[in-house]
């Protein structure tokens, strides 16, 4: 039997995903990529936005096609569920499952006798997608409840890894020569076992030629002794994505991010005196309900005077069931994509102005794919860059690389 996994949003539900094919293949069965081979087909959900649903509920057509050749397939549905969207799909596959019941998978399949008891879904190990670059999960759910996000309500309260698990797998990791390790949660550092700056300056200590990096923190939380932690330990890249939302105080508040635009460029100050060649990115909603055209200015400004190199900027979708969605969602669509293409072009050149500066430097770079005899990868500080070479060999590995030209988005360059 073969099954096939659809997955939808963030890099934890990728890190899922991993732990579902793990979970399957010890019952014996086997991966494919072609969806209609599969006899077992999992939807990875991502409920952050309307769309990624609609791509969820998308997929039932396409099911319903392959049963009629194959009626003994079966399609169920995991990851970041809202309680509306689970009733619909129950109804529209044949089985939906919290992915903290991910162990009793086999049994909904019937396809296990087997009653072992996980407690921790995190513990279940993954079969990695790649062989050099690996999600850690540290930390699991939310507990901040920002107005817009649906996250504490599929994912549910805050719950750490501990710490002996973390640093046990990221050493087993470290020994099998992986060259990547993301620790991944919803809100890193609110890491409850130890301070998660603690936590980095433990895993550094671990021995290897590893890149550590993480995603996402939350800036309400962003200490001092992190940033000293980023600065020292020499395994975590230079690179930060520390979601801003939005650049408006008022807005700010009622999203229910417990900061304000000075708190966070404080904390940019900060981090960009100690670590003066940090990558900086961020995320951003345009459109939340009220957003007046003066209030989206704020953040226009701010993104002029922060020079992001990164930014993921997403139009706001209301999400049933959260705060946001008692508010009257009055920016239109139309103004919402206006918002969206004038951050998105104030940062292609904020974005080109940075890597710029990179033209004649040299960066380590860990290459992850080859494509038309173009070697692609990321470097040390996170930014893409493009290699002409037909050699297979790097992919997986850390090179020295000359960085040659530079584009909005992206970088080229050659092996030294
Ligand atoms: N609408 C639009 N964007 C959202 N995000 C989270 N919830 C919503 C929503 N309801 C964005 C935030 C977050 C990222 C993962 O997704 O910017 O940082
Ligand atoms: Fe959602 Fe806010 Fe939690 Fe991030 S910190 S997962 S945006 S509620």
């Amino acid at each position: 039997m073969k099954y096939h996994i659809i997955t939808f949003g963030c890099e934890m539900n990728k890190s899922d995903s991993e732990r579902i094919a793990t979970t399957l293949q010890k019952e014996g069965l086997s991966p494919t990529d072609t969806l209609s081979e599969a006899d077992i087909v999992i939807i990875n959900a991502c409920a952050v936005r309307q769309s990624a649903m609609d791509r969820v509920y998308g997929q039932v057509k396409k099911i319903e096609n392959l049963k009629k050749k194959n009626p003994d397939i079966k399609a169920g549905v995991t990851g970041c569920l809202l309680e509306k969207d689970r009733k619909k799909l129950k109804e529209k596959y044949d089985f939906v499952f919290n992915i903290k019941n991910l162990s009793e998978l086999p049994k909904i399949l019937n396809i296990s006798q087997k009653t072992e008891d996980i407690n921790s879904y995190l513990d279940i190990k993954p079969d990695r997608d790649s062989s050099f670059s690996a999600f850690v999960p540290i930390m699991n759910g939310c507990n901040n409840f920002c107005a817009y996000c649906a996250v504490p309500y599929t994912r549910g309260r805050e719950r750490s890894r501990p710490i002996e698990k973390v640093i046990d797998e990221v050493r087993k990791l470290a020994k099998k020569g992986y060259k990547e390790i993301w620790l991944l949660g919803q809100n890193v550092n609110s890491y409850e076992p130890t301070s998660f700056a603690d936590l980095l300056y433990k895993i550094e200590e671990i021995k290897g030629d590893f890149w550590i990096r993480f995603t996402s923190p939350h800036p309400k939380d962003f200490t001092d002794d992190l940033i000293e932690a980023m600065a020292n330990c020499e395994k975590v890249t230079p690179y930060l994505n520390l979601p801003l939302q939005s650049g408006d105080n008022e807005i700010l508040k009622k999203m229910n991010r417990n900061y304000t635009v000075e708190d966070y460029k404080k904390i940019v100050k900060k981090v960009k005196n100690k670590i003066p060649d940090i990558t900086l990115s961020t995320d951003i909603i345009v459109g939340f309900p009220g957003e007046t055209k003066e209030q989206f200015q704020n953040t226009t400004s701010l993104f002029k005077e922060i020079e992001f190199d990164m930014a993921y900027i997403a139009k706001y979708s209301e999400r049933p069931g959260t705060e946001a969605a008692k508010m009257e969602d009055n920016v239109t669509l139309e103004e919402k994509k206006r918002r969206e293409r004038v951050l998105t072009q104030l940062l292609s050149k904020t974005a080109l102005k940075n890597n710029k500066k990179w033209i004649d430097k040299k960066d380590k770079v860990l290459f992850d794919q080859l494509k038309n005899n173009t070697l692609i990868g990321k470097t040390r500080h996170y930014k893409t860059i493009k290699i002409e070479s037909d050699s297979k060999e790097f992919i997986g590995k850390i090179k020295e690389v000359k960085i040659k030209e530079a584009k909005p988005f992206g970088l080229k360059g050659e092996l030294i």
